[in-house]
């Protein structure tokens, strides 16, 4: 397991009132309000989407959509849209959302990013995960699973942050794991996503060839209309991982220890010259496969 992994899900295992286990991974992002993170990546969404290529009636896969930072705008160029999400939040954000814009062609469904066995082979011209499928367990099984609904010459794109990045995603993983409790063995850090040799291994695995595969390091930017402290506010209290890492620290009473370090991250990484509005870059690899 590399450095730098979001805290252990297993913390938020969860027990129905008829006692089943529920899914840890679903419960980690049906946590908190992810949209409330969304708000500050709309821009990137839009950018990184203008380089995608849409055209009118392209079939497009995006998986671990959120509520739609992504979806939205390849819609709004044309591709016939489905959302794919595990959180349930989320899937019904996006649907208002795509419902708000009158986009009949962006559709959001809950599904699991290891196993979309109710999607057939070959279904779409482009397969799009901007920091989603790199969340689900199983990586080996999320290759395979993108690579199947992908056709023969079409494409998969993904967004995965890297680990040790100094960037502020990879920053906040790996100061978050800091003050959560190592993680259950056999734990594959997400961030995994973001080392080359990795993704090779996993899209070797589901029989794509080494040159079919390149990648570079891009950047996102968080842009918030208010202070880096609330932007980091809105971390605490709506995105699963960051949650969970307070509620650790709360446990041994480091919690303040916590917030000062990742308030000092916040305020070094703002680029934008006006305290009361936040502007950060941080830094993914972004993976293109020709299937
Ligand atoms: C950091 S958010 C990114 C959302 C969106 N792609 C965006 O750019 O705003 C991670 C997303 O992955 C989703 N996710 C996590 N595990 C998943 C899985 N196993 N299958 C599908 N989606 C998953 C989460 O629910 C969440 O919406």
């Amino acid at each position: 397991m590399s450095a730098g992994h979001p805290p252990p899900t297993v913390l938020i295992v969860d027990v129905h009132e008829k006692g089943e286990a529920m899914n840890p991974n679903k419960a980690l992002w049906e946590k908190g309000d992810f949209t409330r993170i969304a708000e500050s990546m709309r821009d990137s969404g839009e950018t990184l989407v203008d380089r995608l290529g849409i055209t009118s009636g392209l079939r497009m896969l995006d998986l671990g959509c959120g509520d739609g930072t992504t979806a939205l705008p390849a819609a709004r160029r044309g591709a016939d849209v489905l959302g794919v999400d595990i959180a349930s939040n989320l899937v019904a954000a996006g649907n208002q959302r795509a419902q708000a814009e009158g986009l009949a062609n962006c559709t959001f469904r809950e599904g699991d990013a290891s196993d979309l066995n109710e999607l057939a082979d070959d279904s779409f011209d482009l397969v799009v995960s901007i920091f989603g499928a790199m969340f689900a367990p199983r990586p080996f099984d999320v290759a395979k699973e993108m690579v199947r609904v992908t056709r023969p010459g079409g494409r998969i794109v993904m967004g995965n942050w890297i680990p040790n990045d100094r960037t502020l995603v990879a920053q906040i993983l790996k100061i978050s794991a800091a003050y959560s409790p190592p993680p259950p063995e056999g734990f594959i850090s997400p961030v995994t996503w973001g080392v080359e040799e990795h993704v090779l291994e996993r899209f070797a695995g589901a029989g794509i060839p080494e040159e079919r595969i390149s990648w570079s390091r891009e950047t996102y930017r968080f842009v918030y209309a208010a202070s880096p402290t609330a932007l980091l506010g809105a971390f605490r209290s709506y995105y699963g991982p960051t949650m969970n890492a307070f509620e650790a620290a709360e446990a041994t009473g480091r919690a303040a220890e916590l917030r000062d370090e990742l308030e000092a991250l916040f305020h070094r990484q703002n680029t934008s010259p006006d305290d009361n509005s936040t502007s950060i870059p941080a830094t993914f690899l972004r993976v293109s496969v020709a299937v």
